[in-house]
């Protein structure tokens, strides 16, 4: 009987990662764009992504999620929520936020931390500025953007970040060899102005590397402080 339950219980499980995958690529095809990949996030890469929330000992904090999609970085990220923190999680595709609202509402770590936690339907630029943030988790696909784009969310992260909060965000490795050699000229020169902006210009200080390889495209994932250096 038990056995028969466990497998009922990896198959639900096997059903859930398919139904996610697909609402993932569903929005892939529907929203390139914003999307910016076509599987989620390993469990890997996820969990390199909130290192920040994994100090032992560490204060209160308030936490930011930029680019949930289907929560496959929320989840383990509730897991790392602790009393006094408080965790907004932003999302611009209204589509992703109602999936994501629904999945939470089965995950007892998002029950634990209902309170705790805020949601925010609309673009990261757009983000009030009453408030700062100490760690922000970042999954934008900052090379899908245009320049003024990557700046616009980044002139607000600033404005809602203070000289230590800690950010996380990752890109894929190679991609940029990749574009350089195949992508059309205007893609190409698109991205070139993207990542010169995010990794020549200054704007913003970088702190670690990190390359996750168990991602279905390896990662780089990067520590930063958003003010600049
Ligand atoms: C590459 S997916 C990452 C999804 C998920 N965090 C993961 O790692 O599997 C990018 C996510 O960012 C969201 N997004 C894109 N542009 C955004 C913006 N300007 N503000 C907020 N969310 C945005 C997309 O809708 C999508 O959910």
């Amino acid at each position: 009987m038990s056995s028969l339950l466990g497998e009922h219980g990896y198959r639900d499980k096997v059903v859930d990662m398919i139904k996610e995958n697909l609402v993932f690529l569903r929005e892939f095809l529907l929203e390139f764009k914003t999307t910016g990949a076509c599987f989620p996030t390993s469990r890997w890469a996820a969990q390199a992504l909130i290192t920040p929330l994994t100090e032992p000992n560490r204060p209160p904090r308030n936490i930011l999620e930029l680019g949930p999609g289907t929560g496959s970085v929320t989840l383990p990220m509730l897991r790392e929520v602790r009393d006094g923190d408080k965790l907004t999680i932003c999302e611009i595709n209204p589509r992703f936020m109602k999936a994501l609202k629904e999945k939470l509402n089965g995950d007892p770590h998002y029950r634990r931390n209902r309170e705790r936690v805020f949601f925010f339907e609309g673009a990261a630029q757009d983000l009030p500025r009453d408030t700062t943030y100490d760690i922000i988790v970042c999954a934008l696909p900052f090379v899908n953007f245009d320049l003024e784009t990557v700046k616009a969310i980044f002139d607000r992260l600033r404005e809602i970040s203070t000289p230590d909060t800690l950010m996380t965000y990752y890109e894929y490795i190679g991609m940029r060899t990749f574009n350089g050699a195949l992508a059309p000229a205007d893609r190409a020169e698109r991205i070139q102005k993207v990542n010169d902006y995010l990794k020549q210009s200054g704007s913003i200080n970088y702190l670690a590397r990190e390359r996750v390889w168990l991602n279905l495209l390896p990662i780089n994932i990067y520590t930063v402080k958003p003010t600049a250096a």
